[in-house]
Parts: C-alpha cells; structure tokens; sequence
C-alpha cells in the first residue's frame, strides 16, 4: 500500500515537473558539432570524421602545436595567479592580435582607434559584435551573410536580436566564386547595411575572392556606405601566410572603411577549447575610441563578467615573444602545406579512379574546407555506406584527412558520385 502510495506521489512529482517544460520542443542536433557525435557511434574501423573543422596531424590525431607547448612550460613556470583579467581581457594579447590583423605599422593601431577586447573565441568575437551592433548601429539592424556562410552565422546574430538577410556568393555550377552574382547583391543593397565578409578560407566554400576582387568589392563597399563585419577566423591557414591572408583587412583599413572585426585563434593556434579570440571596432578619433570601449565592457560584464585565462595567456606569448612567434608562423605554414597536399591527393585519387567529374576545386579552393559538389543523397550514402562523416551541405574538412586515408576518402567519392 505505502509502495503505491510512493509510486503514485513520484508520478505525480514527476507530472508537475514534466508540464513545466512541456511546450520545449526537441531540437535538431547541430549541422557542423552533431557530425561528430554520429561519427563516434559509428564502429566502422575505416571511418572518417570530415566534419568539423578541427586539424588533424597525418596520423589522424589532434595536433597541439609544439610552439603552444613550449608557451605552456613557460607560463607553468611563472607560477601564475587566477585572478580575473580585466573585463576587456589580457591587454598584451589584444594588442598583440590587433597588431596581427591589422599589421604592427597600420595608422589605426599607431593612432590607437581601435577597440579591441578579448572575447570566447570567433564565436564570441561575432556575438559580443551583434550585440553591439543592436545597441548602437544607428542605421539598419539587418545583417548580409553570403551564401552559403558558416552555419552558426545566423543563430549568432539572430539571438542578439538582429535580423539577418544574404548576398551571392558561391556558384554551384563552376564551385567557384560568384564575382558578379556578389556585386550586383551588395550593389543593391540600402546604404549603411552591414554586410560580414569571410577575411580568407571562407567557410564552408573555401573559396575566396582574388585580391583584386576585394579591390572591387572595397569599392562598392565604400560607394554605398556599407558596413563591413569581416570574420576572421582562419589568418594564416588559407596560403600559410599570416600577413597574406589578412590583404583584406588590411585593404580595406588603409582605403578608410569603416569596419569592425571579429578573430579566432582556434584554427591558426590550434586553441580550440581554449576559446582565445578578440573583437575590434575601429573608431574616428580617440574620444569615440574611449566610448566605443566603455560600451563593449559593458555588454560584456552583462553576458559573462570578463573572459577566461589560460588560452589567451599561451596565444599572447605566441604572438609576443619573438622566438615562438617564429615557431608559430613555421607550424601554422606546416599545417596549411599540409592541407594542401591533401587536397592534391585527393583530387589525384579521383583521378586515378577514373572519376568523369571535374574535381578541380579541390585544389582551387582554399583553407580547411572543401565544398564538394556532392548532393544530399550522395552524402547520405558517403555515410551510411561508406562511414564518411560530413556536413550535409557536401563540406568536408580537409584537415581531417591523411596521408593513410586519403585514398579511402577518394575512393568513397568516386563510388557516390559515378
Ligand atoms: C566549423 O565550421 O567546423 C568550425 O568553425 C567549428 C564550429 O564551431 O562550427
């Protein structure tokens, strides 16, 4: 009898507690973060996590770079508090990255316009940057992304309470970029519309504009009055080059524009779960300068109170002491090159195999991603049959694929897509 009891006051608890939360619906896994979780349940040997865009070395496991271990000892050494860091975040690591994307000699940093506070990695680079935006951009509150962009673009801006809209980009029929489709998009749109532009290795294309297309698309940026949020969050794994991938930042800055920036150190560091990342604006003189800041502080105490430690200490020593700056930039080329080759075997696999497709994106596009060309129901079958996990959108991670796997992977292509 008190067992019934038990069990009927426990049913009931548990109704209460149920309807509570009644109306929240299911919500679908993630587009990019849900791949892996599949790709874990998978028990094919040969399986392949080509999802998210996380590096592997050539035996297939997560690489931390030999330059963050040496800045680990180092800082291991200094016997460091835990205090918090200053809202804004650890000034020798926002300085020193601003100084990377803008270049050490820009008139911007010399004549210190630029906000720049540290933030949880691109992710929260772009929010606290929609936030800031639907507080004080005086114009429109609606966002251009191109299309396709990276999947968490929208949720970002739509949760600080922006809306968002598209201009082209990609043209399926070439798996290049589409120049004019761009231009005639952005050239449409109302004056004062912000428009975020992928800096270099767009994501998920991997194709990016040639500078002298960034040229053009400066111009047009500057004859309507748009507002440009770059994203960047792969400086140095499109060509290898830091400074290279940052000519459009840097173009647009020296030719006046007004823009605000977001960077991660995720990809380029290898920093993935240490979230270092940093978010700029660029002010007309040092009064706005000081507002602009104020402002950023105090959406940031709002959202999280001041940001973590560890991962912005390593990218600041980095970024700062000459000699593991040096080491940086050497491993940052290695992992590049190495994408790079890959991207050459793959296609050469394809080949060998007698693929009747044109596969030369492969090779033409750049950065960690690799916009296949494949359609829903190929890969479907690149996973089910073939255990090759990847977006649906037909983006694969270059980086996570290697020299022991890289024929699996072409092989697995060629028998969807012939
Ligand atoms: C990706 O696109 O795979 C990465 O930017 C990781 C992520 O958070 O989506």
């Amino acid at each position: 009898m008190q067992c019934v009891a038990r069990k009927s006051l426990m049913a009931s608890r548990h109704l209460r507690c149920a309807s509570v939360w009644a109306n929240v619906p299911l919500g679908p896994p993630d587009a990019i973060l849900g791949v892996t979780e599949a790709f874990k349940r998978d028990t094919n040997p040969n399986k392949m996590n080509l999802g998210v865009g996380a590096y592997r070395d050539d035996s297939g496991k997560p690489y931390v770079l030999p330059s963050v271990r040496k800045a680990e000892q180092l800082l291991l050494a200094r016997n460091l508090d835990k205090e918090y860091l200053p809202i804004s975040g650890l000034a020798s690591f926002t300085g020193a990255s601003a100084r990377l994307a803008f270049g050490g000699d820009s008139s911007v940093i010399k004549d210190g316009l630029n906000s720049t506070v540290q933030t949880i990695s691109g992710t929260g680079a772009l929010s606290i940057g929609a936030h800031f935006l639907k507080r004080f951009f005086p114009h429109s509150k609606k966002v251009f992304f191109p299309t396709p962009t990276w999947g968490n673009h929208g949720p970002i801006f739509k949760t600080a309470g922006l809306e968002v809209g598209s201009y082209r980009y990609y043209d399926a029929g070439t798996c290049g970029f589409d120049f004019a489709g761009a231009c005639q998009d952005l050239e449409a749109l109302d004056e004062h519309t912000v428009v975020v532009l992928h800096a270099c290795a767009h994501n998920p294309t991997g194709v990016d504009p040639t500078p002298e297309q960034w040229k053009q698309l400066a111009e047009i940026v500057k004859k309507k009055n748009l507002f440009p949020f770059f994203d960047m969050a792969y400086q140095g794994f499109a060509s290898g080059d830091a400074t290279r991938d940052a000519f459009a930042v840097r173009y647009f800055t020296e030719n006046n524009i007004p823009l605000i920036l977001a960077q991660s150190y995720a990809k380029n560091m290898g920093l993935y779960g240490e979230r270092a990342g940093a978010f700029t604006v660029i002010s007309a003189n040092p009064e706005e300068q000081k507002a602009v800041e104020s402002q950023l502080k105090i959406i940031i105490r709002a959202l999280y109170s001041n940001p973590p430690r560890n991962g912005v200490l390593i990218a600041s020593e980095l970024l700062n002491n000459e000699e593991l700056r040096q080491q940086w930039l050497a491993e940052l080329k290695g992992m590049a090159d190495r994408i790079i080759t890959m991207r050459t075997g793959l296609r050469d696999g394809l080949t060998k195999l007698g693929s009747a497709r044109d596969w030369s994106h492969i090779t033409n596009q750049i950065g960690m991603f690799c916009f296949t060309g494949l359609d829903a129901g190929q890969v479907e079958r690149l996973i089910k049959e073939h255990s090759v996990y990847l977006t649906k959108d037909g983006r694969i991670s270059i980086a996570g694929v290697s020299s022991t796997n890289v024929e699996y992977l072409a092989h697995a292509m060629h028998e969807v897509s012939k």
